[in-house]
Protein backbone atom coordinates (compact mmCIF):
# COMPACT_ATOMS: atom_id res chain seq x y z
CA UNK A 1 0.00 0.00 0.00
CA UNK A 2 1.54 3.55 -0.78
CA UNK A 3 1.72 5.65 2.20
CA UNK A 4 -0.04 9.08 2.44
CA UNK A 5 1.45 12.22 1.40
CA UNK A 6 -1.86 14.65 2.01
CA UNK A 7 -4.44 13.88 4.74
CA UNK A 8 -7.47 16.19 4.31
CA UNK A 9 -10.14 15.47 7.54
CA UNK A 10 -13.29 17.85 7.70
CA UNK A 11 -11.72 21.17 6.46
CA UNK A 12 -13.61 24.14 6.95
CA UNK A 13 -12.92 27.84 5.17
CA UNK A 14 -15.38 30.60 5.56
CA UNK A 15 -14.45 34.07 4.19
CA UNK A 16 -15.96 37.18 5.39
CA UNK A 17 -17.48 39.05 1.79
CA UNK A 18 -18.97 42.35 3.42
CA UNK A 19 -21.72 41.47 5.46
CA UNK A 20 -21.97 37.79 3.87
CA UNK A 21 -19.90 34.94 4.79
CA UNK A 22 -19.01 32.59 1.86
CA UNK A 23 -18.15 28.52 2.81
CA UNK A 24 -15.37 27.86 0.26
CA UNK A 25 -14.51 24.53 2.00
CA UNK A 26 -17.35 22.73 3.66
CA UNK A 27 -16.32 20.09 5.52
CA UNK A 28 -13.58 18.43 2.87
CA UNK A 29 -12.29 14.80 3.10
CA UNK A 30 -9.72 14.25 0.66
CA UNK A 31 -6.33 12.00 0.32
CA UNK A 32 -3.80 11.62 -1.87
CA UNK A 33 -1.49 8.97 -2.03
CA UNK A 34 2.13 8.92 -2.54
CA UNK A 35 3.37 8.50 -6.10
CA UNK A 36 0.04 9.82 -7.25
CA UNK A 37 -0.92 12.38 -9.48
CA UNK A 38 -4.89 13.90 -8.22
CA UNK A 39 -6.58 16.11 -10.77
CA UNK A 40 -9.27 18.49 -9.08
CA UNK A 41 -12.39 20.15 -11.17
CA UNK A 42 -15.57 21.61 -10.74
CA UNK A 43 -17.24 24.84 -11.13
CA UNK A 44 -15.28 28.50 -11.20
CA UNK A 45 -16.10 29.72 -7.36
CA UNK A 46 -16.63 26.10 -5.55
CA UNK A 47 -13.22 26.07 -3.59
CA UNK A 48 -10.58 24.57 -6.04
CA UNK A 49 -7.88 27.49 -5.64
CA UNK A 50 -8.69 27.83 -1.57
CA UNK A 51 -8.61 23.54 -1.04
CA UNK A 52 -4.98 23.83 -2.53
CA UNK A 53 -4.07 26.96 -0.47
CA UNK A 54 -4.88 25.18 2.84
CA UNK A 55 -3.04 22.21 1.59
CA UNK A 56 -0.09 23.61 0.69
CA UNK A 57 0.08 25.55 4.04
CA UNK A 58 -0.86 29.09 2.30
CA UNK A 59 -4.08 29.76 3.81
CA UNK A 60 -5.69 28.47 7.18
CA UNK A 61 -8.18 26.61 7.52
CA UNK A 62 -11.09 27.53 9.97
CA UNK A 63 -11.62 24.25 11.25
CA UNK A 64 -10.53 20.61 10.63
CA UNK A 65 -6.88 19.18 10.03
CA UNK A 66 -4.34 18.92 7.16
CA UNK A 67 -1.55 16.67 7.19
CA UNK A 68 1.34 16.20 4.80
CA UNK A 69 3.59 13.82 5.16
CA UNK A 70 2.45 13.17 8.52
CA UNK A 71 2.98 16.74 9.64
CA UNK A 72 0.40 18.80 10.93
CA UNK A 73 1.37 22.47 9.26
CA UNK A 74 -1.39 24.73 11.05
CA UNK A 75 0.00 23.17 14.20
CA UNK A 76 3.66 24.18 13.38
CA UNK A 77 5.62 27.72 14.50
CA UNK A 78 5.61 29.79 11.41
CA UNK A 79 9.35 29.99 11.16
CA UNK A 80 9.09 25.88 10.95
CA UNK A 81 5.80 26.16 8.51
CA UNK A 82 8.13 28.40 6.27
CA UNK A 83 10.88 26.05 6.11
CA UNK A 84 8.71 23.39 5.54
CA UNK A 85 6.99 24.56 3.08
CA UNK A 86 10.24 26.19 1.22
CA UNK A 87 11.59 22.60 1.26
CA UNK A 88 8.91 20.40 0.60
CA UNK A 89 6.44 22.21 -1.68
CA UNK A 90 6.07 23.76 -5.03
CA UNK A 91 3.52 26.40 -6.04
CA UNK A 92 2.55 27.07 -9.65
CA UNK A 93 -0.07 29.83 -8.98
CA UNK A 94 -2.71 30.96 -11.59
CA UNK A 95 -1.36 34.25 -12.24
CA UNK A 96 2.32 32.80 -12.19
CA UNK A 97 3.45 35.39 -9.62
CA UNK A 98 7.00 35.82 -11.42
CA UNK A 99 9.67 38.34 -10.07
CA UNK A 100 9.54 40.98 -12.50
CA UNK A 101 13.10 42.45 -11.90
CA UNK A 102 14.82 39.15 -11.64
CA UNK A 103 15.83 37.23 -14.96
CA UNK A 104 14.52 33.62 -15.62
CA UNK A 105 17.26 32.03 -14.07
CA UNK A 106 17.37 34.12 -11.16
CA UNK A 107 13.38 33.55 -10.71
CA UNK A 108 13.76 29.95 -10.75
CA UNK A 109 16.87 29.48 -8.85
CA UNK A 110 15.06 31.37 -5.89
CA UNK A 111 13.45 28.15 -3.97
CA UNK A 112 16.78 26.74 -4.02
CA UNK A 113 18.44 29.71 -2.61
CA UNK A 114 16.22 30.01 0.24
CA UNK A 115 17.01 26.52 0.85
CA UNK A 116 20.93 27.57 1.21
CA UNK A 117 21.83 26.25 -2.18
CA UNK A 118 25.08 27.98 -3.71
CA UNK A 119 24.05 30.57 -5.96
CA UNK A 120 26.54 29.32 -8.59
CA UNK A 121 24.85 25.56 -8.40
CA UNK A 122 21.59 26.73 -8.30
CA UNK A 123 21.90 28.89 -11.31
CA UNK A 124 22.67 25.79 -13.06
CA UNK A 125 20.33 23.47 -12.05
CA UNK A 126 17.62 26.36 -12.73
CA UNK A 127 19.24 26.44 -16.41
CA UNK A 128 18.75 22.76 -17.16
CA UNK A 129 15.34 22.71 -15.56
CA UNK A 130 14.30 25.82 -18.29
CA UNK A 131 15.81 24.11 -20.81
CA UNK A 132 13.67 21.14 -20.15
CA UNK A 133 10.73 23.26 -20.03
CA UNK A 134 12.06 24.72 -23.88
CA UNK A 135 13.46 27.97 -22.60
CA UNK A 136 16.76 27.59 -22.72
CA UNK A 137 17.37 30.22 -25.27
CA UNK A 138 15.89 32.83 -23.32
CA UNK A 139 17.47 32.31 -19.31
CA UNK A 140 18.55 35.70 -19.20
CA UNK A 141 15.61 37.56 -19.87
CA UNK A 142 12.62 39.19 -17.77
CA UNK A 143 9.37 37.96 -17.00
CA UNK A 144 7.66 40.67 -19.18
CA UNK A 145 9.51 39.78 -22.44
CA UNK A 146 7.39 36.61 -22.58
CA UNK A 147 4.58 35.21 -23.44
CA UNK A 148 1.90 34.25 -21.03
CA UNK A 149 2.67 30.63 -22.19
CA UNK A 150 6.30 31.00 -21.62
CA UNK A 151 6.05 32.56 -18.13
CA UNK A 152 3.54 29.58 -17.07
CA UNK A 153 6.96 27.08 -18.35
CA UNK A 154 8.68 29.47 -15.67
CA UNK A 155 5.77 29.20 -12.89
CA UNK A 156 6.57 25.04 -13.65
CA UNK A 157 9.82 25.35 -13.92
CA UNK A 158 10.27 26.72 -10.34
CA UNK A 159 8.14 24.70 -8.71
CA UNK A 160 9.87 21.92 -9.26
CA UNK A 161 13.24 23.20 -9.59
CA UNK A 162 14.13 22.33 -6.00
CA UNK A 163 12.41 18.48 -5.99
CA UNK A 164 9.62 19.07 -3.18
CA UNK A 165 7.73 16.38 -2.36
CA UNK A 166 4.64 17.65 -2.97
CA UNK A 167 3.70 20.12 -6.42
CA UNK A 168 0.40 21.86 -6.20
CA UNK A 169 -0.60 23.82 -9.52
CA UNK A 170 -3.46 25.83 -10.31
CA UNK A 171 -4.37 25.14 -13.86
CA UNK A 172 -0.86 24.73 -15.38
CA UNK A 173 -1.68 24.36 -18.61
CA UNK A 174 -4.30 27.20 -19.55
CA UNK A 175 -1.75 29.61 -21.37
CA UNK A 176 -0.20 26.36 -23.64
CA UNK A 177 -0.71 24.87 -26.73
CA UNK A 178 -1.61 21.14 -26.71
CA UNK A 179 1.89 20.28 -27.81
CA UNK A 180 3.68 22.27 -24.78
CA UNK A 181 1.12 21.63 -22.33
CA UNK A 182 1.59 17.90 -23.14
CA UNK A 183 5.71 18.33 -22.83
CA UNK A 184 4.69 20.21 -19.45
CA UNK A 185 2.88 16.99 -18.42
CA UNK A 186 5.35 14.43 -18.89
CA UNK A 187 8.19 16.38 -17.06
CA UNK A 188 5.39 16.89 -14.00
CA UNK A 189 4.25 13.55 -14.05
CA UNK A 190 7.81 12.40 -14.09
CA UNK A 191 8.27 14.16 -10.84
CA UNK A 192 5.04 13.22 -9.42
CA UNK A 193 5.88 9.26 -10.35
CA UNK A 194 8.92 9.50 -8.52
CA UNK A 195 7.58 7.06 -5.06
CA UNK A 196 7.72 9.35 -1.88
CA UNK A 197 5.92 12.25 -4.10
CA UNK A 198 2.86 13.83 -4.48
CA UNK A 199 1.51 16.01 -7.71
CA UNK A 200 -2.30 18.11 -7.27
CA UNK A 201 -3.22 19.99 -10.45
CA UNK A 202 -6.47 21.90 -10.25
CA UNK A 203 -7.53 22.12 -14.27
CA UNK A 204 -10.39 22.47 -16.74
CA UNK A 205 -8.21 21.34 -19.24
CA UNK A 206 -9.73 17.69 -20.75
CA UNK A 207 -7.01 17.28 -22.56
CA UNK A 208 -4.46 16.41 -19.72
CA UNK A 209 -7.21 14.28 -17.66
CA UNK A 210 -5.12 11.34 -18.90
CA UNK A 211 -2.42 11.78 -16.76
CA UNK A 212 -4.06 11.87 -13.75
CA UNK A 213 -4.46 8.85 -11.10
CA UNK A 214 -7.22 9.96 -9.79
CA UNK A 215 -9.96 13.09 -10.36
CA UNK A 216 -11.61 14.64 -7.66
CA UNK A 217 -14.39 16.61 -8.37
CA UNK A 218 -15.32 19.91 -6.21
CA UNK A 219 -18.87 21.94 -6.35
CA UNK A 220 -20.13 24.17 -3.51
CA UNK A 221 -17.28 23.96 -1.67
CA UNK A 222 -17.23 19.79 -1.26
CA UNK A 223 -15.49 17.14 -2.96
CA UNK A 224 -18.56 15.30 -4.24
CA UNK A 225 -16.68 12.51 -6.03
CA UNK A 226 -13.22 10.82 -6.61
CA UNK A 227 -12.66 8.56 -9.32
CA UNK A 228 -9.86 6.69 -11.19
CA UNK A 229 -8.89 8.33 -14.22
CA UNK A 230 -8.71 6.78 -17.81
CA UNK A 231 -5.28 6.47 -18.91
CA UNK A 232 -4.68 7.37 -22.64
CA UNK A 233 -0.67 8.46 -22.14
N1 LIG B 1 -10.08 36.13 -0.07
C1 LIG B 1 -11.37 35.89 -0.27
N2 LIG B 1 -12.33 36.67 0.29
C2 LIG B 1 -13.64 36.43 0.11
N3 LIG B 1 -14.11 35.39 -0.60
C3 LIG B 1 -13.22 34.57 -1.18
C4 LIG B 1 -11.81 34.76 -1.05
N4 LIG B 1 -11.16 33.77 -1.74
C5 LIG B 1 -12.14 33.01 -2.28
N5 LIG B 1 -13.37 33.47 -1.94
C6 LIG B 1 -14.66 32.86 -2.31
O1 LIG B 1 -14.61 31.48 -1.95
C7 LIG B 1 -15.23 30.68 -2.96
C8 LIG B 1 -14.23 29.69 -3.50
O2 LIG B 1 -13.22 30.40 -4.22
P1 LIG B 1 -12.01 29.67 -4.97
O3 LIG B 1 -11.40 28.69 -4.06
O4 LIG B 1 -11.15 30.74 -5.52
O5 LIG B 1 -12.78 28.89 -6.15
P2 LIG B 1 -12.21 28.23 -7.49
O6 LIG B 1 -10.73 28.20 -7.43
O7 LIG B 1 -12.83 26.87 -7.54
O8 LIG B 1 -12.72 29.07 -8.63
C9 LIG B 1 -15.78 31.66 -4.00
O9 LIG B 1 -17.12 31.93 -3.69
C10 LIG B 1 -14.91 32.89 -3.80
O10 LIG B 1 -15.60 34.03 -4.20
MG1 LIG C 1 -9.30 29.09 -8.71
Amino acid sequence: MPEVAVSCQQLLKVFDAGDQQVIALDHVDLEILQGELLMLVGPSGCGKTTLISVIAGILDQDAGVCELFGQNLAAMRSKDKLRFRAQHIGFVFQAFNLLPALTLTENVSVPLIINGVKRSIAERKAQEILAAVGLGKRMGNLPAQLSGGQQQRVAIARALVHSPKLIVCDEPTSALDHETGQTVMHLLKDVAMQQDRALVIVTHDARIFGFADRIAEMDDGRVINVRAATPNV
